[in-house]
């Protein structure tokens, strides 16, 4: 996830060593490029802009580049997190404009890229990278040269910008920075003789803790001493008072949350949205369908959560494609499968890190054949991203917290949003619901899973049951419950229960179920199973399909909600979007359950956040 930082002082001062401090305020967020340009103050100076950039961690580059010995009246700091294009300096940002008078750079993704490119080289602008913050800033470059106002060319510029971001963009000219939210996160900062804006606040908070917030659709204009805000859509001034910030620097890092495992649960909307639109715009989707759908033999790969998050890929690839796809735990695939492959098979390897070592053993087995590699990750660059023939990006930004969940829910989202390409176009996924329910669940969900944790707190071992679609939900929620608690929490599709762990359940044991409309009926009977024997049974369920009266009542005449005695209610969704909703419930419910136990979530004894060992 991208960070930037932009400050408006009076007059030419060293500027240098304050970007730097901010860099690496901003560099908890995960990055591989950094670039600072200072802007003197009214074309004084020579020359008036000075933009130094490259890839690398900030000590490093500052010790090349010298950020340190720049000077300005205004002045840019941007840590790149590449989403797509390789980390390179020439992507590295801040970008200037054709003819080196604006410097500006951004947070995001402009998803239409590629087409706002062309057309800037068409109008004969000079486009040097193929990074999408060097097009925000063509963008304002393109109404400027008309003879716009800064303002003006930013809204103007902002109707042609689609994807969600935010920038801060500057000319040499004049004294000011100006910014625009749009779907990214922004806050201004108010200091004694400068002000500043900043993708999130602890860059900020060793300036001053007097702070505006900025909302999407909005503009701000800072200058030394005042900023200016107004609404994007119609330009109207938009009067708001600044805030007291009071709480310290770590929870700002954590925006506001007490640890970054449940700010990363609260992020989930906004990455689903972000990867949602990204894949829309993306040319790299067709090629990854082409040989998903031309395979003799499909496999998913991958180890821990990804492995999961590939059981629900597989359920979503052949009820809604009609592929045969198998999951397979990464170091079983080299055992079993990897002599098996030939060139018209394809394996798709899943992982957040992408230096996961089993997964890459794996994949190293694989290329031994001429079997077609895909990838799915999160970090790019990685050695996965650079082992395959064609790789799709989660675009969640820097995932701190050792148990994954917005990498998990990302995964999930883009095998439900392939599946769903190659499915039939009557029975289309509404996309653009889909951050609306995540976030909806979060809402709905978050004091129920309190209390079923707080159900659960008191045993040491339990059951988590799936079926279908929500096999690989019920085995991340156990995982994460492992993760996290130290509590043993066995995953397993519900029909095997019966066939032995059954002897289990007394008076009072609990069984939690994740079930997804189509597989209701058949739930109902598990958890029949365990409730009749007194275990107590704990249902993560949409609306019961039996009380609503539909086909199932037929089936069966139980309901899931007389027989359960805690139903943990979902927002009303099909069955996939139910099997995709149904994890988020059960973060919570581990997330309450480790803080409860006193232990830290973010990071559980034992674990290390990439397993690069075997
Ligand atoms: C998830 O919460 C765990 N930290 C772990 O299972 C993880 O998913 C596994 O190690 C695989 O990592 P990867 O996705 O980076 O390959």
């Amino acid at each position: 996830m991208c960070g930037i930082f932009g400050i408006v002082t009076e007059q030419n001062q060293p500027l240098g060593k304050i970007l730097v401090e901010a860099g690496q305020r901003l560099s908890y967020r995960g990055y591989d490029s950094i670039g600072c340009a200072t802007i003197a103050s009214d074309g004084r100076g020579t020359p008036a802009i000075d933009l130094r950039k490259d890839t690398g961690k900030i000590d490093e580059v500052n010790s090349r580049l010298n950020f340190e010995e720049m000077s300005g009246q205004r002045g840019i700091v941007q840590l790149r997190w590449a989403t797509f294009g390789s980390p390179s300096q020439v992507n590295s940002q801040p970008h200037l404009d054709s003819d080196g008078d604006l410097v500006g750079a951004h947070n995001g993704n402009i998803v239409n890229n590629v087409s706002l490119r062309e057309a800037f080289v068409k109008e004969g602008m000079t486009v040097r990278s193929s990074n999408d913050g060097e097009s925000c800033v063509h963008a304002v470059e393109r109404y400027y040269d008309q003879g716009c106002d800064m303002v003006e060319s930013i809204r103007r510029a902002a109707r042609t910008l689609q994807g969600d971001y935010a920038f801060v963009i500057g000319h040499q000219e004049g004294d000011t920075l100006h910014a625009i939210k749009q779907g990214s996160g922004l806050v201004v900062g108010i200091a004694e003789g400068a002000t500043c804006v900043s993708s999130d606040l602890p860059s900020i908070l060793p300036l001053t803790n007097k702070i505006l917030r900025m909302y999407d659709g909005e503009i701000v204009t800072l200058w030394h001493d005042r900023v200016e805000l107004r609404r994007v859509d119609d330009g109207t001034l938009i009067e708001r008072e600044p805030e007291i910030f009071t709480e310290g620097m770590g929870a700002a890092e954590k925006g506001g949350y007490p640890h970054f495992m449940l700010k990363e649960i609260h992020e989930q909307p906004q990455v689903a949205a972000e990867l949602i639109h990204w894949l829309d715009a993306s040319p790299h989707v067709a090629p990854f369908l082409e040989a998903l759908t031309s395979a003799r033999r499909l496999y998913l790969v991958g180890c821990g959560t990804s492995y999961h998050a590939c059981l629900v890929g597989a359920a979503y690839l052949s009820r809604l494609a009609g592929l045969g796809a198998v999951p397979v735990l990464a170091p079983q695939f080299t055992e079993t499968m990897a002599h098996t492959l030939g060139p018209e098979d394809t394996i798709v390897f899943v992982s957040q890190s992408g230096e996961t070592k089993d997964v890459l053993n794996a994949l190293k087995a694989a290329r031994r054949s001429e079997a077609r590699i895909l990838g799915v990750l999160n970090v790019i660059g990685a050695t996965l991203m650079l082992a395959s023939d064609h790789y799709l990006p989660l675009a969640c930004g820097y995932e701190i917290s050792v148990p994954a969940t917005k990498t998990y829910l990302n995964q999930v989202v883009l095998f439900l949003y392939l599946a769903d390409r190659l499915g039939r176009p009557g029975a289309r996924i509404d996309w653009a619901q889909v951050p609306n329910l995540i976030a909806e669940t979060l809402e709905l969900t978050n004091e129920p899973a309190r209390r079923v944790a707080e159900v659960l707190n008191p045993f040491d071992e339990m059951y988590y049951l799936g079926y279908g679609s929500t096999l690989g939900v019920a085995l991340e929620g156990a995982l994460k419950l492992k993760e996290i608690t130290y509590a043993h929490c066995e995953g397993m599709l519900s029909s095997e229960f019966k066939h032995g762990p059954l002897s289990a359940v007394y008076d009072g044991y609990p069984v939690l179920f994740v079930t997804a409309p189509d597989d209701a009926a058949m739930m109902v009977n598990h958890v029949n199973e365990v409730a009749c024997r007194g275990g107590r049974s704990i249902v993560v369920a949409g609306e019961d399909p039996l009380l609503r009266g539909n086909v199932m009542g037929e089936i069966s005449e139980s309901s899931m909600g007389e027989s359960a005695h805690d139903y943990l209610l979902l927002p009303s969704a099909g069955h996939e979007l139910t099997a995709l909703l149904a994890v988020l419930p059960l973060q919570l419910i581990s997330y309450h359950m480790s803080v409860a136990r006193g232990i830290d979530p973010d990071f559980p004894r034992n674990l290390s956040k990439t397993l690069t060992v075997d």
